[in-house]
């Protein structure tokens, strides 16, 4: 009787290294040991070559014929059928073979990647694995605008994309803060458009903006030679991670409108953000700009941004006026849609390229293009009725410049609460029919940099956020399993920072407020709620039982918090109902502070009692003034003392900042 060695197919703690999670993993006993010789073959030269140029070794032992000898270790690379997907590959682990099937040089780096997951001390872990993934595009966004980066930087970044299989890098290259490409034709977009006078972003945005001469003193910037860019983007090749540049246009483009004021509507400096579309020499301009473009980045996909255009300076400009006019437009709105449907054009018909932008491109009649969503995800319906592409990066989940953690540990942040566990919640695909899921291209994580000064700050709000969109990417993202998935990025984590990345420490996360974690009980829970004036429909929390549902809110004051939002300008002024008149002792009420949203604390805040809801006594009142304080917070605001009420109401007033007024809870006791 043979005696057949038993297998383990129980989840291994070696599962715990794989990020993104492959598709099927089977373990076995046992590893292949990294200390014993191993002959390189390949079934046949074109498996050979794609594994070497994945950086497999290469198949170097030919003709030796101690390699064919029963009993040798391999390493054997395979041809895997081209249907499991450009980027599949199988591997198999066992402790004579490694085999590796892949149809794609992708494939090969990508079963490499896991085959680096999978090293234990002695050699690689034994087992079975079939893995494809769910999303082609697998992307980051660096604004190295706002802040400026050094390209070496910008490599380490790659490399470690390249081990969580990530396989675009976005750059924005451009924006009002420093244009970071050298353009030969356009020497001033550098000399002068790459420097500022102010090193933190925060500070020259709320000062004078202005820019300054390259190499003078003082002057905060800097820019990629066009040398160091192809280098940039051959190195990112050979780790499978292709470079999209980002120029953009129409807007965002002062420091381009100070350097060549000729572009602007006013043709003045520092006057403009827009670009005159009306004007030839703009597409003159720009295509010669994206002519560098093309010849430096051999990506397909060639980004134009196109978000957040204030088209300020077109309904007066005579040129943008004739050119609605001569193309028919409904209006100068309409010249968005012209000029990104004409640089489309200029992309595919000159480069072979497509345009992709964010999802304000989405201009009536855009074709071959892709559309990169970022606001709210009903754009995506809109680019499927157009029959566009998307690349999914929506605010909500894939912008990581919010707070990682609790904002008050945290150095300051664009806004908004972006935990890991938010970023990896997302699924890109679910609500998609299978016919729509094939116009999404993929997902990608979104760094800006506005209050990322340093290589150390991005590494801290890159990592491990980066690695949920990797995960979501791979996965699809349709299965969750948070805890499954912390695990494996608490290890990421560690191993990073023995590296010397700057991730952020997770093993120490804060998490959410702890007040949001479970409810309070007090004696207005249920009790009724009249608006006195109306809360905001947008952040109307849980409606007219938010307020005494004993729900309190946590770092994200979003629509779908426990946070209700009274609009700017107006007072929160509610009336609570406690059904009967009783003893009370202390009420409080929850403020959220974030200045950048301009949610801030009340400069008045009134507390009024009554037994009969027609007489009402104030017992409380309290004035400050606002303040504009860095990091979002909670204020408790809470009166004490004895008094009998059946009635409470509550009311603050906004201050000289106006903005919002943000209440989770009225607590009662
Ligand atoms: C963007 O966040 N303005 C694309
Ligand atoms: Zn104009």
């Amino acid at each position: 009787m043979l005696l057949v060695a038993a297998v383990t197919v129980a989840p291994h703690a070696l599962s715990q290294n794989l990020l993104p999670k492959p598709k099927s993993v089977t373990w076995q006993h046992g590893t292949f040991s990294r200390y014993k010789a191993c002959a390189v073959e390949a079934a046949n030269a074109t498996v050979g070559k794609l594994a070497a140029e994945a950086g497999l070794p290469d198949v170097t032992a030919e003709g030796d014929s101690t390699w064919t000898e029963a009993g040798v270790r391999r390493l054997r690379y395979l041809a895997l059928d081209a249907s499991a997907g450009e980027e599949a590959y199988t591997l198999r682990v066992a402790p004579d073979t490694i085999e590796i099937a892949a149809s794609s040089t992708a494939g090969f780096r990508n079963a490499k990647a896991t085959l680096r997951q999978l090293e234990v001390k002695r050699g690689v872990a034994c087992c079975t694995i079939s893995d494809a993934p769910a999303l082609g595009w697998r992307g980051a966004m660096l604004d190295v605008s706002r802040h400026f980066f050094p390209i070496e930087f910008v490599k380490k970044q790659v490399d470690i994309m390249a081990r969580f299989k990530m396989n675009r890098l976005h750059l924005h290259l451009t924006d009002a803060a420093g244009w970071r490409m050298e353009i030969k034709r356009y020497p001033r977009l550098t000399q002068l458009g790459a420097w500022r006078t102010e090193a933190s972003w925060k500070k020259w945005w709320a000062g004078n903006r202005q820019y300054a001469e390259e190499g003078t003193e003082g002057a905060y910037g800097g820019y990629y030679t066009q040398e160091q860019l192809r280098d940039l983007v051959a190195y990112a090749a050979e780790r499978g991670i292709t470079i999209v540049p980002e120029i953009e246009m129409p807007a965002h483009s002062e420091e381009v409108l100070t350097a060549y004021p000729e572009f602007s509507c006013t043709h003045e400096p520092y006057k403009q953000a827009d670009f005159c579309p009306g004007n030839e020499a703009t597409f003159t301009f720009l295509e010669n700009v994206l002519r560098e473009v093309m010849d430096i980045f051999p990506s397909k996909d060639i980004h134009i941004g196109g978000d957040e255009a204030g088209k300020a300076s077109w309904p007066t400009c005579p040129l943008c006026q004739k050119r609605v006019a001569d193309e028919g437009l409904a209006d100068s709105n309409a010249l968005q849609g012209y000029l990104v449907r004409r640089i489309g054009k200029f992309l595919r018909e000159e480069g072979g390229r497509t345009l992709i932008g964010w999802d304000e491109v989405l201009a009536d009649s855009l074709q071959n293009a892709t559309v990169m969503i970022w606001r709210d995800t009903s754009y995506i319906r809109q680019a499927f009725a157009q029959g566009l592409d998307v690349v999914l990066a929506p605010g909500r989940f894939c912008y990581i410049d919010g707070f990682q953690d609790d904002p008050p540990s945290q150095p300051e942040a664009m806004g908004g609460f972006q935990p890991l566990s938010n970023v990896y919640s997302y699924q890109p695909l679910a609500g998609f029919s299978a016919e729509e899921r094939k116009h999404i291209r993929g997902i990608q994580g979104n760094l800006w940099t506005e209050y990322v000064p340093t290589t150390e700050h991005v590494e801290q709000m890159l990592y491990p956020r980066l690695l949920a969109i990797a995960e979501n990417g791979w996965t699809g993202g349709e299965v969750k399993d948070y805890d499954d998935f912390r695990a494996r990025a608490l290890l990421a984590v560690e191993e990073l920072r023995d590296e010397g990345v700057n991730a952020f420490d997770l093993k120490h996360e804060v998490g959410d407020r702890a007040e949001s974690r479970t409810p309070v009980e007090h004696l207005g829970r249920g009790a009724k709620v009249t608006y006195n004036l109306p809360f905001n429909e947008r952040y109307c929390a849980d409606g007219v039982t938010s307020l005494t549902d004993g729900r309190r809110g946590g770092w994200d004051y979003g629509p779908r918090s426990a946070w209700q939002g009274f609009i700017r300008g107006q007072r929160f002024d509610v009336t609570l109902d406690l059904g009967k008149t009783q003893e009370l002792s202390r009420i409080v009420t929850n403020f959220y502070q974030s200045s950048g949203p301009e949610i801030f604390l009340p400069a008045e805040y009134i507390i009024s009692v009554s037994t009969d809801g027609e007489h009402f006594t104030t017992i409380h009142s309290r004035s400050q003034a606002v303040e504009k304080l860095t990091n979002p917070s909670v204020e408790q605001w809470e009166w004490k003392g004895t008094t009998e009420a059946r009635y409470v109401r509550v009311q603050a007033k906004p201050g000289q900042y106006g903005g919002w007024i943000f209440v989770d809870e009225v607590e009662i006791y």
